[in-house]
């Protein structure tokens, strides 16, 4: 009697398991897994490791469409891997719950490996070398804070769960197939804007360490890309790319720019241009838009046949359809027979 009662317990926790591994958002696990969920929640889904992070460091909880398009592509692209978008605002789960008033929140929610949990610092850093900075640390007195503390958390997180972190406008289109990774923007520099290694990678600990010892967050970048380079410089002995192949050091890989940056960052206007032939973009795994170089806030209109426009109908479908904008007159209900 006890022996079957045990028996069946083992097949109940085995089809979870099972159903866990494939769906993500299973009943099995349903108190942990609530649509927006707990913070237990949160370390359950990092602690398989293979999780694709994305961070909102500002206290936005109403993300772009570019935001949208990132975050959903990964998913696409990632379809047996938890995507969590963390975001800084959103305090607490109830607090989203109840006012779930963002298109983008509630068309990520629904993807089946897309998760959305606050972003605590504090206790992000704990049992790390960032904490006792983070403790010392007067934000409000900083100039770069939102940089400085996204730079901060993506480090921490990657070490504690292992993972990829991307940025948010990091648009995936196939899988990067490497576990410790940095991606170059150029010859011998490294950015900070995607990056994946297994758990506890001693590469961002001394990364944290360094953060600490030098920091100085009046210079921009100081804490994010020079930092990535110079821990690098420090592990491998760096050289010029050959043609598009990558570069590997001890168990580290140094991706070509290609892989992310295929279009450089003087460049980046052309993702918002019509292209007589788009690139193919084969050498590359997801293509970074240089969101911050868009300061006058160009959006990706219906339509508009850009390059950009192009790669969002293709690569995430639910944010194309539901939050871009059309040209003023193409705003039609065009599939009902009944409105002409
Ligand atoms: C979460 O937010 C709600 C609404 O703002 C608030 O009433 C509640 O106390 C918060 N809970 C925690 C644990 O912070
Ligand atoms: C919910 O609404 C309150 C009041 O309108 C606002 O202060 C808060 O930021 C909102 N929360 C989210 C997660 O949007
Ligand atoms: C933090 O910095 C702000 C802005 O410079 C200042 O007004 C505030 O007094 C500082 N707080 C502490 C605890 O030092
Ligand atoms: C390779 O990576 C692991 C972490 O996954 C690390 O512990 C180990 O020291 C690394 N090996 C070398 C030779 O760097
Ligand atoms: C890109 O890859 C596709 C499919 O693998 C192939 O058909 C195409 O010829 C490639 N294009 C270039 C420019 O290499």
């Amino acid at each position: 009697m006890l022996m079957k009662l045990q028996l069946s317990l083992l097949i109940v926790l085995l089809a979870c398991g099972f159903l866990y591994q494939f769906t993500l958002k299973s009943s099995c696990l349903f108190p942990f897994l609530l649509p927006y969920k707990s913070q237990q929640g949160l370390e359950a889904l990092l602690g398989h490791g293979r999780s694709i992070v994305f961070l909102e460091t500002s206290e936005r909880t109403e993300p772009s469409p570019l935001v949208s398009c990132a975050v959903e592509s990964a998913a696409k692209v990632y379809p047996e891997q938890p995507v969590l978008l963390l975001l800084k605002g959103l305090t607490n789960s109830t607090q989203l719950l109840s006012n779930s008033t963002s298109p983008a929140l509630s068309l990520l929610s629904a993807i089946d490996n897309v998760f959305l949990f606050p972003l605590d610092m504090k206790s992000l850093f704990e049992d790390t070398p960032l904490f006792s900075w983070y403790t010392r640390i007067n934000s409000s007195a900083e100039r770069n804070w939102l940089y400085v503390s996204s730079d901060a958390s993506r480090l921490a997180i990657i070490w504690k769960y292992g993972g990829v972190y991307m940025d948010s406008d990091v648009i995936s289109i196939r899988p990067i197939p490497e576990e410790n990774f940095l991606a170059a923007q150029e010859s011998q520099f490294s950015s900070n804007g995607v990056f994946g290694f297994l758990p506890h990678h001693p590469f961002l600990w001394q990364c944290m360490e360094n953060f600490v010892e030098n920091y100085n967050s009046d210079i921009w970048g100081h804490q994010g890309p020079y930092l990535m380079t110079r821990i690098l410089r420090v592990w491998c002995k760096l050289r010029d790319f050959q043609e598009v192949s990558d570069l590997r050091c001890m168990n580290l890989s140094f991706l070509h720019p290609q892989r992310f940056y295929p279009i450089s960052y003087p460049a980046w206007k052309r993702y918002y241009e019509v292209w007589d032939t788009e690139p193919s973009f084969n050498d590359s795994y997801a293509l970074h838009l240089w969101n911050h170089m868009n300061r006058e806030g160009r959006a990706v209109i219906r339509g508009s046949n850009t390059l950009v426009e192009n790669l969002y109908r293709k690569y995430c479908p639910r944010t194309y359809r539901d939050l871009l904008q059309g040209p003023e007159e193409s705003v039609t209900w065009e599939w009902d027979p009944g409105n002409k």
